[in-house]
């Protein structure tokens, strides 16, 4: 099942052992960053947990962090899947978007703060880099709309609280939620702009999906709900947000009107430099009567941020080229939950038709998506298991033979602005490489006993008294073929 509020999500989390509660009091300039750097630098990935921080000094609202993208587990209960379907959650999504609806009576309008009474200090927004930050961050879903054509945007842009009742938003050239502010300013009209603060978990995973211009991150989240979300008109711009989120933060973007924004730290690992975005004027905050703040935690990946964004753009990606390009050889796809997607590693598993068609399709894959590696391999490797991916290079792939480099296709900014990859030079070109591991030859049978002496050996195993184990995918794979 999926979830219709965040705060049902956090409680069944809790229930399934994938959520902590911490009732220490934490000081948001810097704990609740802190523990969650903590926990994603020193836990493995199964051992991760999404934090509910029940009392924040200075504030009467829990914040919580890393529900959403702990680890695959944690996603996937977002979505109501297992972490096998979550591909293909999104492909249904993506194909079958469902319209939201328009609701007269909102739980996230049961308070509303406005005009001179807009605090922002009130909320406890977290300082992500503690020590480094500029200050604190709103790290949540960004809604914005076309003046044109009526269409709402859905993604998330880091936001600077600047004082009381002002913010700077790296709303960033590129992105919709720019492009979308620019349809009101360049006409000479303040841009409506709104905070999505804990909206129903779907809705979150949506808003980081590469989607093209114009395609409503809010249907998809409906799709992937299996019913319309329902949407409230703000109180104060021309805007509507999920009626069910916590708290909604509604705002104006003036033209001209700039600030410096950062340093934050980056989802790539390294601090991001200063540059000057748009400033917002807050119009008001609108919550349930006893809200939950919640903000994705970003920075030294993995993150929460790299989890859900490679998740959500592996399922794209896997869409795009079955259904867009026709690629229906291609059964799988994997981005590594390092980097969010971007200049990440994307694994793909096929069943070549042809000479030339893995490569082929990793080139797609490489136009297709923001990813800076493309390894193919065949669909005996579990593309999620890297050490079965390392056996299937090792073993499958020809460096002189099986790479293309794919020079000049991003472009590294000039010195002191935004910088994503340092591994390429200021004011040059960066590069994408493409391995093509699968199988070109007959390489014969596994070095495996025959599946019927490895099955008859399990029972040998229990009657061992050896320590029980689960089959991984890689040895399920391998012994079915021997
Ligand atoms: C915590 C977090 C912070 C993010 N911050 C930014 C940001 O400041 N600028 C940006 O361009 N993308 C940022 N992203 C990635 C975008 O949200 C994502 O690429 C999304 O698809 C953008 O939506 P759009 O394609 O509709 O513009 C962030 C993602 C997360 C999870």
């Amino acid at each position: 099942m999926t979830y219709s509020t965040m705060r049902d999500f956090l409680s069944a989390l809790e229930t399934k052992g994938l959520l902590r509660r911490i009732e220490k009091p934490v000081d948001p300039t810097w704990e609740p960053a802190a523990l969650a750097k903590w926990m994603y630098q020193a836990l493995p990935a199964e051992k991760r947990f999404g934090m509910l921080f029940e009392k924040v000094l200075g504030s009467d609202i829990p914040i919580a962090t890393a529900a959403l993208g702990a680890n695959t587990a944690t996603y996937a209960a977002a979505l109501g899947v297992e972490p096998e379907g979550i591909n293909a959650a999104w492909a249904r999504a993506c194909l079958n978007p469902i319209a939201p609806k328009e609701v007269k009576n909102a739980p996230c309008q049961e308070v509303v703060i406005s005009g001179k009474d807009v605090r922002l200090s009130y909320l406890p927004i977290p300082v992500w880099t503690p020590g480094k930050d500029k200050g604190p961050y709103i790290t949540t879903i960004t809604a914005t709309r076309d003046l044109d054509t009526g269409k709402q945007n859905m993604g998330v842009y880091r936001t600077l609280v600047r004082d009381e009742k002002t913010v700077v938003s790296n709303l960033q050239p590129g992105r919709h939620g720019y492009a979308n502010t620019l349809t009101w300013t360049g006409k000479g009209r303040p841009a409506p702009i709104a905070w999505v603060i804990a909206a129903p978990p779907a809705v979150h995973l949506a808003a980081v999906a590469r989607l093209p211009y114009g395609a409503e991150e809010i249907a998809i989240a409906g799709a992937l709900m299996g019913a319309p979300v329902p949407m409230v008109k703000c109180k104060t711009v021309d805007l509507c947000v999920p009626a069910e989120a916590e708290i909604i933060v509604e705002g104006e973007v003036h033209p001209g009107e700039t600030d410096m924004e950062g340093p934050f730290g980056e989802f790539a690992g390294y601090m991001g430099p200063i540059d000057r975005r748009p400033v917002v004027r807050i119009t008001a905050i609108t919550q349930r009567k006893n809200p939950i703040y919640y903000g994705l935690t970003s920075q030294m990946p993995p993150s929460e941020s790299t989890t859900i964004q490679s998740l959500t753009n592996a399922g794209i990606l896997l869409k795009t080229l079955r259904h867009d390009l026709g690629e229906i050889a291609v059964s799988d796809a994997f981005i590594d939950l390092t980097y969010g997607g971007l200049l990440a590693h994307a694994i793909v598993a096929m069943k070549p038709a042809y000479p030339g068609h893995a490569k082929k399709v990793g080139r797609l894959v490489a136009a297709a998506s923001s990813v800076k590696r493309v390894t193919v391999v065949d669909e005996d490797v579990d593309i999620r298991d890297s050490s079965h991916v390392d056996w299937a290079m090792n073993s499958r792939y020809n460096p002189a033979r099986d790479t293309i480099l794919v020079d000049d296709v991003y472009y590294r900014t000039k010195a002191g602005q935004v910088c994503i990859d340092p591994s390429v030079a200021h004011n040059t070109m960066g590069s994408k490489v493409i391995c093509d591991a699968t199988l070109k030859v007959d390489a014969g049978t596994f070095s495996l006993p025959p599946k019927a002496i490895m099955m008859k050996a399990l029972d040998a195993w229990k009657q061992a008294g050896l320590p029980e184990f689960e089959i991984p995918k890689r040895a399920r794979l391998r012994i079915d073929a021997s």
